[in-house]
């Protein structure tokens, strides 16, 4: 019996171990618009201080997932769990401010405001909101060509500086887990790996969690773990490191 105890304890203090070590936990999400079924049975998971990616074709509900996550849509069955909190109905301000950065596809930056002020409302996903006006320096250690841009506007900016800048609005905010949504759609190479080695840097020196979606192989393999969506279900998972020539031709437009 002592021993049963003993047992029960620690597998308690396992269990308990195991959901702080996970930053997002999604289980057997069910997703429709209107009628049609778009996510099947997904779960999956992002582990604290990783970066996680998410791939699969055009059409196959990577972005729906997120914009689930995120609030955007509500579930018709399954859970989201942030950290320890079961956030499936919270309204997407209160996800932000629990810690939940989101950069969505197409960047949706404004584009009649400056750099400055679009990086400013960031600020908003604080809680207790915006009481500075100042960009802190680690925005520019990791964007550099952003400083010299604060008082454009933020339509005026290149497609691969508006990205930086959607970016960094989100890590205004302070997240403890990133959602990337093709930030490197129809950037160009050069870019692409600034935006890549950015990324690297945030999670190295913040220790926050990265869901990505991405289409481009060199940014996946920079991922610790993938998911590999069809049909909006998810049909392979595994280390980046193992990632085959098999799936990332069935899974990525290369
Ligand atoms: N607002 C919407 N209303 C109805 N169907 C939609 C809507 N947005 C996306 N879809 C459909 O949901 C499916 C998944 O889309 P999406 O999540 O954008 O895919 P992905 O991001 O993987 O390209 C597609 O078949 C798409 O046509
Ligand atoms: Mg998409």
């Amino acid at each position: 019996m002592v021993l049963n105890n003993n047992l029960k304890m620690n597998r308690e203090r396992l269990e308990q171990q195991q959901v702080a070590d996970i930053a997002l936990r999604i289980a057997d999400l069910n997703v429709y618009y209107g009628e049609s079924h778009i996510l099947r049975n997904v779960d999956l998971s992002v582990p604290v201080g990783q970066m996680v990616c998410l791939i699969g074709r055009n059409g196959v509900g990577k972005t729906t997932l997120l914009k689930t996550i995120m609030g955007l849509l509500k579930p018709r069955t399954g859970n989201i769990i942030f950290v320890d909190k079961d956030i499936t109905n919270l309204a997407t301000d209160r996800r932000a401010k629990l810690g939940i950065g989101y950069v969505p596809q197409g960047r949706d930056i404004i584009p009649r405001i400056s750099v400055k002020d679009n990086l400013l409302l960031g600020l908003e996903a604080i809680p207790g909101g915006r009481k500075s006006n100042t960009i802190p320096q680690e925005i520019f250690d990791l964007f550099p060509v952003l400083r010299t841009m604060l008082s454009r506007m933020g339509g005026d900016l290149s497609g691969g500086q508006q990205q930086q800048l959607a970016i960094a609005r989100a890590i205004m905010g302070k997240p403890r887990l990133l959602v990337l949504d093709e930030p490197t759609e129809g950037i160009q190479p050069s870019i692409i790996l600034e935006i890549e080695a950015a990324v690297k840097r945030i999670i190295k020196t913040t220790g926050i969690s990265v869901l990505l979606v991405e289409q481009h192989l060199h940014f996946v393999r920079q991922a610790d773990r993938y998911y590999a969506m069809q049909k909006g279900g998810i049909v392979a998972s595994g280390d980046t490191a193992d990632l085959s020539q098999e799936v990332i031709q069935e899974f990525l437009a290369v």
